[in-house]
């Protein structure tokens, strides 16, 4: 059933061009395509399906977290305060999230996509009438003008380790923002743990090759939107750990010597030469709590699961 949304407000950035940005990523030593890209229609929808993966453990370890720690959470976030989500992709954390919560003075979710947040909002909103649901479309790593929710603390909620393709440097500025966003309140925030190898690497090499699809989408777009030829099956989704970077990389790699036309241009690839597509930074509780305090946050609690896969932190700000 959808609800009714006490507000909306639209910072809708001018679209960066698809095009400009594969060309440019294209153009470089170490080719990349910036990962924001994956989330078309049929990447969202293969997301979702990576999600459900037996593999894929952060997103139902996350989910798991919070409920098990429904109590605890509630009472470190404390009662009336305004919750602001960080996209608002994951309507089943919200609402475990706010049914634990008490008297919550509204929520307002964040996101960049207008039709997918006004579809979630408003789906929330039916589902809880009483809570004012306060819409904005912005890119939540920008500047943009907050709207004045009139008084009372904010909690901010950043799930699902989205933090993770952000670098150190990157997340450290976008934590600052959201510090001052936040003044006064705090921020709960999901972040995948550094962990066994295997665990890893079956996580981004699912053997379904949900996530294989999920990356190559990257180059079906570019087919359908920028008039390019990739020959799809002379590319390969790689996923591997970067020990160095504690990172998780995934790369397309060139199956052969080829040349691709793209919106005119052409476009060389050597065998064996991949365009780096994703990073997913994994930290342990004390570096990622460092990094929080780098940005000015008091990290306050921090729950885990028993395996220690994944973690939510309430920082206070
Ligand atoms: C949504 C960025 C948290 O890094 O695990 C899942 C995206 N990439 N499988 C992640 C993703 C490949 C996901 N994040």
């Amino acid at each position: 059933m959808q609800g009714i949304l006490k507000d909306f407000h639209d910072f809708e950035p001018e679209q960066e061009s698809f095009l400009s940005a594969v060309l440019n990523g294209l153009r470089k030593q170490q080719k990349s395509i910036p990962s924001k890209f994956f989330y078309d229609e049929r990447g969202s929808g293969l997301f979702d399906q990576i999600c459900e993966l037996d593999e894929y453990y952060p997103t139902r370890t996350e989910l798991q977290i919070l409920k098990d720690h429904s109590a605890d959470i509630s009472a470190v976030l404390g009662s009336r305060a305004h919750l602001i989500e960080f996209g608002s992709g994951s309507s089943t954390k919200i609402r475990t999230l706010l049914d634990a919560m008490e008297q919550p003075l509204s929520y307002v979710p964040m996101d960049i996509s207008r039709d997918h947040l006004l579809i979630a909002a408003k789906r929330l909103a039916g589902s809880f009438p009483d809570l004012p649901v306060i819409a904005i479309c912005a890119d939540y790593t920008s500047d943009f003008p907050f709207p004045n929710l009139g008084g009372g603390r904010k909690t901010g909620f950043f799930p699902g380790s989205t933090i993770g393709n952000f670098t150190p440097r990157e997340a450290t500025e976008f934590l600052k923002k959201a510090r001052n966003l936040l003044e006064g309140g705090g921020m709960l925030i999901g972040v995948d743990l550094l962990k066994d190898e295997k665990i890893l690497h079956a996580a981004y090499n699912d053997t379904l090759g949900v996530t294989a699809d999920f990356n190559l989408n990257l180059l079906k777009r570019c087919n359908q939107e920028l008039k390019g030829g990739f020959d799809i099956s002379k590319f390969e989704h790689r996923a591997f750990l970067n020990r160095e970077k504690s990172r998780i990389e995934m790369h397309l790699i060139s199956l052969c010597d080829q040349i691709v036309p793209l919106d005119g241009e052409r476009i060389a690839f050597r065998e064996g030469e991949t365009i780096h597509t994703e990073n997913s930074y994994k930290y342990s509780v004390e570096s990622f709590q460092a990094l929080a305090e780098e940005a000015g946050f008091s990290p306050q609690a921090v729950w885990t699961d028993s395996a220690s896969l994944f973690s939510v932190h309430y920082l206070k700000s």
